[in-house]
């Protein structure tokens, strides 16, 4: 498909996920929230007790998902099996084993399709680690959203802190470190920028300063 796509890579809690919902609903786009669907196939293989080193199993429940985002203006609704699973994948848990399986590359492999099908008319914000640099190489706009460790850390700590969740400042820092190595030192897939990415640093930028950004960055390729 022809539609066009703006890739928003990066590492946990940079932001991608309140900025590329934000982006979609002013553009009238399509959304891809990619993690969703590694963090859903980490969830599935619990539930179907799969072993977490059985890639041909986990590659079988990543391909055969069942799953269905409800967009409503700027929230979004993930269905697993029919259940409402928005809030049981958003678990640090489960963010710690999606990153597991999305280090497989029969997994990786297996959930390529189903991501490129989210491409359609008017357009597409696809958000996740290999959106610019595997899935949609062809994007005629990647952006590479990056924070400091810290600021992210310090970000989550407060989400968590409005969700009446008590979690260390200092384990949390240290659960985004790992997952940040993991993601980048993986064979298959590593975060990393496209050649050809744009790297924005959100570390002191508020979120309508990015949605701002990004929309102007659209409209100059455009
Ligand atoms: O973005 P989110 O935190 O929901 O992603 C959860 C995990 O899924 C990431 O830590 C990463 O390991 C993996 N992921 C990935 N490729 C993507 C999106 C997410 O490997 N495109």
């Amino acid at each position: 498909d022809s539609a066009p796509v703006l890739t928003i890579d990066g590492p946990g809690g940079a932001g991608k996920g309140t900025i590329s919902r934000l982006v979609a609903a002013r553009l009238g786009w399509h959304l891809l929230d990619s993690g969703a669907l590694y963090r859903l196939t980490a969830l599935a293989a619990v539930k179907y007790e799969v072993p977490r080193d059985d890639e041909p199993a986990l590659a079988r429940v990543a391909a055969t998902l069942d799953v269905v985002f409800v967009a409503e203006n700027d929230a979004a609704t993930v269905l697993l099996e029919g259940r409402d699973a928005t809030t049981a994948i958003r678990t640090e848990q489960v963010g710690d084993a999606a990153s597991r399986v999305a280090a497989l590359p029969a997994v990786r492999e297996a959930l390529l399709q189903r991501q490129r099908d989210f491409r359609q008319a008017p357009g597409l914000v696809a958000d996740g680690r290999d959106m610019g640099t595997v899935v949609f190489t062809d994007a005629p706009l990647k952006i590479f959203l990056t924070a400091s460790a810290e600021e992210r850390a310090r970000r989550r700590h407060l989400q968590l802190r409005e969700a009446g969740v008590d979690a260390s400042l200092s384990s949390l820092l240290k659960e985004i470190q790992a997952r940040d190595a993991r993601d980048m030192q993986r064979s298959v897939a590593p975060l990393k920028p496209a050649i050809d990415a744009i790297t924005l640093d959100t570390t002191r930028l508020t979120i309508p300063e990015v949605v701002d950004r990004l929309t102007e960055l659209l409209t100059e390729r455009g």
